[in-house]
């Protein structure tokens, strides 16, 4: 986002704040629509559509890489802020789709950005893992330690779900976002952030096989153990109680109200669980900017890539106030208020 302050402004009785210099985001060509699900498992684009709101999604090419989408999203944000690929200090990617166990997917986006200056780490948070990843971003800029960190949300869920169990594979799209993040002393900024993690639940939304746990072996693969398994009434429960909550922490946290917020960008999970919190923060479901229609469940990269359609479409303003809120395995969940 091209934004109309300087970078760095010093306004007195303002602090440090981590703000955003730029968003970029990168969806792949091809569009997978509810009406070819029909032809690979028993559903109906009217099941599809009315449980969840979701209309199509993208799927990357079978080259395609998480880190590909990852590094197109982060040259697009590198773009709207003004700099170069070796102003970058700090890359965070996060991600459940990692190209591989190791490297880290944020090492291989530092190669292909020629980002030489940066440290580099992967975040593993699940849907939440844009706000977890922004929040740790938030303390090296406002420590002094980095002066610009890219943080992207990216995923390749294609390649993770199970293209036979109707009740999953019809829910998530690939695709990546990102935000260029940066100091100022200007009122603007990451005003503050609240997250949760609840382990106990963790079996509700797992992968099983592929990692230490369960190694890949010729069982797991053909027991499709390498594929989400979710248990979707009870995550749902769980999304709308905790969304809420994160969402009313961030806000006080922030000391503000959410007659200040001017735009909700929700994890695009579930068009029912943003409405059921809409209603339990007695917000407007208008307030919401939604874009699941045509991407699904992107996992960490939905927000980022939400927020920077919605910045790029003009919908979102340089002076307006966001709360993002996330919900994932983990579980996880968090919110953040972003003061533009
Ligand atoms: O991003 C990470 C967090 N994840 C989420 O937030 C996902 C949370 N969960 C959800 O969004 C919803 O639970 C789902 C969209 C996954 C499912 O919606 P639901 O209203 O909870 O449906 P359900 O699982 O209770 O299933 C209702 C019926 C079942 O049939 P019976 O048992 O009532 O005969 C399912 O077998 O719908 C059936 N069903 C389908 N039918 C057609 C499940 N998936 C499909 C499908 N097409 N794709």
């Amino acid at each position: 986002m091209k934004t109309q302050h300087p970078i760095s402004q010093n306004l007195p009785g303002h602090r440090v704040r981590a703000v955003i210099a730029g968003t970029g985001s990168y969806l792949p060509a091809r569009v997978m629509s509810n009406d070819d699900f029909t032809k690979i498992v028993d559903t109906s684009d009217e099941w599809i559509r009315t449980r969840t709101g979701i209309r199509e999604r993208r799927i990357a090419a079978p080259g395609e890489a998480t880190s590909d989408l990852a590094a197109k999203a982060g040259e697009r944000a590198l773009q709207a802020a003004g700099l170069n690929a070796t102003d970058l200090d700090l890359i965070i990617v996060a991600t459940v789709t990692p190209d591989h166990l190791l490297p880290s997917t944020a090492c291989l986006v530092q190669r292909a950005l020629g980002a030489e200056r940066a440290f580099c780490f992967d975040m593993e948070a699940a849907c939440s893992g844009f706000i977890y990843a922004s929040e740790v971003a938030r303390c090296f800029l406002e420590n002094g330690a980095v002066r610009h960190a890219l943080v992207i949300g990216a995923e390749k869920m294609s390649s993770i779900v199970d293209w036979t169990d109707r009740q999953t594979c019809v829910l998530f799209g690939d695709g990546a976002g990102a935000v260029i993040w940066t100091r100022a002393e200007d009122g603007r900024g990451l005003l503050a952030t609240a997250m949760g993690s609840d382990g106990r639940l963790a079996d509700l939304l797992v992968v099983p096989a592929g990692g230490s746990r369960k190694p890949a072996s010729a069982e797991t693969v053909a027991a499709r153990e390498h594929a989400i398994r979710m248990s979707g009434r009870e995550v749902f429960r769980h999304a709308v109680v905790n969304m809420a909550q994160a969402a009313r922490d961030a806000i006080e946290k922030a000391g503000c109200t959410l007659a200040d917020i001017t735009w909700v960008i929700p994890h695009q999970a579930n068009q029912r669980i943003i409405e059921a919190i809409a209603e339990r923060l007695e917000l407007p479901i208008g307030r919401f900017y939604l874009n699941l229609e045509r991407t699904g469940n992107m996992s960490g990269a939905s927000i980022p890539v939400a927020l920077d359609e919605a910045v790029r479409g003009g919908t979102i303003r340089p002076g307006d106030r966001i709360l993002t809120v996330a919900f994932g395995s983990g579980l996880t969940w968090g919110a953040s208020v972003i003061q533009l």
